[in-house]
């Protein structure tokens, strides 16, 4: 991997390969209120305790700190964030930093109908929604519920309420959905959103990924090229994980390919599980816990300077490093399996925030 250039603004605080720290991805909750095969397949999980939960405050005071350190991004996520209460108080309080420059928030969209308003008169800057299938019935076999008429409601609303920048994101599935990526695209169009389309992942949680399911990047941009023609690539410097595309007629949408061609090397990503142990990759196995001095009374600065060792010794460089493991037969062993799951579920992808 080569260090990643460093712009203009010098960051505050590099990790080993130059990487700044800039975006942090917030859990509010681990609790979810579907069941999405590449996320959280098994009937039974582990939930975290409620009393180690982050109060507001503390989840404020921390981000607070993170800002001081060069984070300008926070994306709040689950879990399924709707599921803890009174979001809108969050969101006031982090809109309060003036040095977040970008609050957004990724939800699976069945409860986003009766909270689109109240988001938008916080300030919440922009949203992203996860939708893997316009049909009803797969919908339901892909995440154990119903609910996908409501999650298109809470679609339409986001767009009433006039979220500019609505992000649709779309795990692409070999054998599930890889023959609707014409149909989201079209949808997105047709209401203003950019559809994303994710390779599925074998991320902590993923217990029923395996390598024939993911569909690649190549694949993706092959068989939309025979329905639409030339696809250009869209050439912008960015540490987002989405390469953005345009189809001939100008509509443009992203392909995040974590999977077959990672990105470490612009990766300024790290994230805060909703009880506090902050991690800085997806597939990292240990994290720092944050909440046990931060309520044992650390002082600010103490709590910063963890963070500044923490994120200047950083080294991961998972989804590489997964990618390494393939030539050897090995990427599939490396799932992890549920009983180590429920020991630890921080290691699941739904209570790290994605
Ligand atoms: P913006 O660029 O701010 O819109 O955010 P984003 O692209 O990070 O958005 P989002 O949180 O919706 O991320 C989309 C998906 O990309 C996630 O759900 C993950 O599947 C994947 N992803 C996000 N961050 C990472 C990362 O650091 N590493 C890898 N391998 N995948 C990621
Ligand atoms: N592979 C790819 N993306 C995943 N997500 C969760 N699990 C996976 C996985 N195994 C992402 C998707 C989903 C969001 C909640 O998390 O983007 O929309
Ligand atoms: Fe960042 Fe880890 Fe994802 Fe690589 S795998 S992009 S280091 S979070």
């Amino acid at each position: 991997m080569s260090p990643m250039p460093l712009e203009s603004a010098t960051p505050l605080v590099a990790d080993t390969f130059g990487r700044p720290l800039r975006s942090l991805r917030l859990s509010v909750t681990d609790r979810c209120n579907l069941r999405c095969k590449y996320c959280m397949p098994e009937e039974e999980y582990a939930w975290l305790p409620r009393e180690t939960l982050l109060t507001f405050e503390e989840m404020t005071t921390l981000t607070g700190y993170f800002t001081e350190l060069g984070v300008d991004k926070v994306r709040l996520t689950g879990g399924e964030p709707l599921l803890r209460r009174d979001l809108p108080v969050l969101m006031r309080m982090l809109r309060q930093n003036p040095r977040i420059k970008d609050l957004a928030l990724t939800t699976n969209g069945l409860l986003l109908a009766e909270h689109a308003q109240s988001f938008s008169d916080a300030g919440l800057h922009r949203l992203t929604v996860s939708l893997d299938t316009l049909r009803r019935d797969r919908f339901k076999v892909l995440t154990k519920r119903d609910g996908h008429e409501r999650v298109l409601e809470g679609i339409d609303a986001a767009v009433r309420v006039g979220f500019k920048g609505l992000k649709l994101d779309t795990v692409a599935m070999r054998g599930f959905n890889d023959d609707e990526l014409v149909t989201l695209i079209e949808y997105g169009k047709r209401i203003g959103a950019e559809v994303r389309f994710i390779e599925y992942m074998d991320v902590g949680g993923a217990t029923d990924w395996s390598l024939d399911q993911v569909l690649s990047r190549a694949a993706m941009l092959e068989a939309l090229g025979r329905h639409y023609g030339r696809i250009e690539p869209i050439l912008e410097k960015s540490s987002a994980p989405a390469q953005r595309f345009a189809l001939p007629d100008g509509t443009t949408f992203g392909i995040i390919p974590s999977t077959t061609t990672p990105f470490c090397s612009t990766c300024d990503r790290s994230r805060l599980t909703a009880d506090g142990m902050w991690y800085l990759c997806l597939y990292a196995k240990h994290g720092t816990d944050l909440r046990q001095p931060l309520r044992a009374g650390a002082s600010r600065d103490e709590l910063k300077s963890r963070l500044r060792s923490v994120w200047q010794a950083r080294r991961d460089r998972g989804a590489e490093e997964r990618k390494e493991l393939e030539q050897s037969g090995a990427r599939e062993n490396q799932l992890i399996g549920i009983e180590r799951l429920r020991e630890d579920p921080r290691l699941e992808m739904h209570t790290r925030g994605g």
